[in-house]
């Protein structure tokens, strides 16, 4: 993740084809209720002071506010229900968005979440992944965004400054050893 991040824009054009191949990700039922929402200029600074983003991260983390574009990764269920209603899917009861154990409109988006951070990092750019605490469907009505359409957190993207470091969680926690996590077989 970065978290100092240079001014300098990004070209709308290069957005458009980061966003275009981010959305390529694996899509239950191909669904594809993944939606991007990209924030620049006035737009992007009245989202930061909605969410509160601006004094948290001018207190913690100012670097993340010079990020040129915000993309919102925003998850659509219904896209998911109408499609599990259809024939080849019917017969689980997941025409109904509590009946999904797991709501793949969550694992949609987060997956070209992931494709999304991967080519920032393939083309140089820098991103940093993070959560809305505060005010977050205010922030999505101010946007346009229908009442039924899920914020899954946030991506800032730009380039990364020089001085750059680790930072967040990753600077005061390591990486599990792997055989902490990785199983064979059994837990
Ligand atoms: C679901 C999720 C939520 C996160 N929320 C935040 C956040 O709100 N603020 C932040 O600075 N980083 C956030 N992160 C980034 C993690 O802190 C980071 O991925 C982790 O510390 C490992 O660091 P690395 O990605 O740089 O290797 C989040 C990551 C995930 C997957």
């Amino acid at each position: 993740m970065t978290r100092n991040f240079l001014p300098t824009p990004i070209p709308h054009d290069d957005l458009v084809e980061l966003l275009d191949l981010a959305r390529r990700a694996p899509s239950a039922g191909y669904s594809q209720g993944v939606h991007f929402l990209a924030l620049t200029g006035d737009t992007l600074q009245r989202f930061w002071r909605t969410t509160g983003a601006d004094e948290w991260f001018a207190d913690v983390q100012s670097g993340v506010l010079a990020a040129p574009v915000v993309v919102l990764p925003l998850a659509h269920p219904a896209a998911y229900t109408s499609r599990y209603a259809e024939g080849d899917k019917a017969g689980h009861g997941l025409e109904l968005a509590e009946n999904w154990e797991v709501p793949f409109w969550l694992t949609d988006a987060a997956m070209a979440t992931e494709n999304l951070l991967l080519l920032a990092q393939e083309r140089g750019l820098g991103a940093l992944y993070f959560g809305i605490f505060r005010n977050a469907r205010v922030a999505l009505d101010e946007l346009g965004v229908p009442g039924n359409v899920l914020q899954v957190g946030a991506v800032a993207l730009g380039h990364r400054a020089p001085d750059d470091q680790v930072s967040g969680s990753a600077r005061t926690r390591s990486r599990r050893d792997r055989i902490e996590v990785v199983h064979h077989n059994s837990w």
